[in-house]
């Protein structure tokens, strides 16, 4: 518990909460996913906001759902050629230790400084399968961003040319970051050596986390009225949508309560308003 009695005391703590899901849906027998490492970089207060999280969240399926089918979409565009992943915030996300990568491929986090720094620290015995690059780094700051975009994406670690056709990841992150901060993002990820960017988003949510005093030190901020529009006005077209709820069910894991909503016809990802959708998009920019 953090001083004010809430569980998470800063945004990097929500890397702690996911990491929790991941961990229980490792532990099943169907498992989507296996990550072992997530149990242990989840710690007893990962898994304690896990315990707490409202109820409509709480078994998990967002989270996993979306770290099932942002693993099905890493690997098809590696299958298109992609020759580099950025993952912005990539928190205590383990894909490049579990996921089958060529050993060449060059994989590059960023987060918050502190949380590399934890998770350096928590990794050193773990090999990656990949070429596994970490960088501390406030990706608000348009020109902290700007100059790890440079780095990240020009001749880094064993790649002795910049990338060609990167990906871009940012899982939940956008939507504790302002509108303004969001656009500047989509706007810097405008570059010749970005192919694709993979993003979740999150609409409608903001009353149910506001409702739980665990949020207070991490707020919703992005919940645009207009879903994934707010990327297209911006040039980014989506390839793929991917409903979370919908899948959720497909994959077996949407609550009983949920279900028969997956079931309805499902609100346009352009005109939500208020009403509760997320999904993950993988988007290219028109340029
Ligand atoms: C919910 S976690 C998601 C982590 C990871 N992508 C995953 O899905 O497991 C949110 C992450 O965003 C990071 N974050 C939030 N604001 C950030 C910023 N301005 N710069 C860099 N990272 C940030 C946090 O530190 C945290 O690791």
């Amino acid at each position: 518990m953090t001083g004010d009695g809430s569980l998470i005391s800063n945004v990097s703590d929500t890397a702690r909460w996911v990491a929790a899901y991941r961990a229980a849906e490792s532990a099943r027998p169907n498992a989507l996913f296996h990550d072992p490492l997530a149990d242990r970089l989840a710690g007893v207060r990962g898994r304690s906001m896990a315990a707490a999280a409202p109820r409509v969240m709480r078994n998990g399926w967002p989270v996993v759902t979306r770290t099932r089918l942002i693993d099905d979409l890493v690997m098809t565009a590696i299958r298109e050629g992609c020759d580099r992943i950025l993952n912005l915030a990539a928190g205590l996300d383990t894909r490049p230790y579990r996921l089958e990568l060529p050993a060449d491929f060059v994989w590059v986090e960023a987060d918050l400084p502190k949380l590399t720094a934890e998770k350096d620290d928590a990794l050193a015995a773990q090999t990656p399968h990949c070429a596994l690059i970490r960088r501390g780094v406030d990706l608000a700051d348009p020109v902290a961003r700007e100059k790890f975009l440079d780095e990240a994406l020009g001749s880094i670690g064993p790649a002795e040319a910049s990338a060609s056709k990167a990906l871009v990841l940012t899982e939940g992150l956008l939507m504790y970051l302002d509108e303004h901060t969001v656009a500047g993002i989509a706007q810097a990820l405008v570059r010749p050596e970005i192919a694709w960017w993979l993003a979740d988003l999150t609409v409608g949510m903001k009353r149910t986390h506001s409702n739980t005093s665990m949020f207070v030190n991490a707020p919703l901020r992005f919940e645009p009225a207009n879903g994934v529009a707010f990327f297209e006005d911006l040039g980014w077209h989506p390839l793929e949508i991917e409903h979370l709820l919908v899948n959720a069910r497909k994959f077996g894991r949407a609550p009983w309560f949920l279900r028969l909503a997956s079931y309805l016809p499902r609100p346009d990802p352009r005109k939500l308003g208020a009403t509760p959708w997320s999904g993950v998009v993988r988007m290219r920019h028109h340029d």
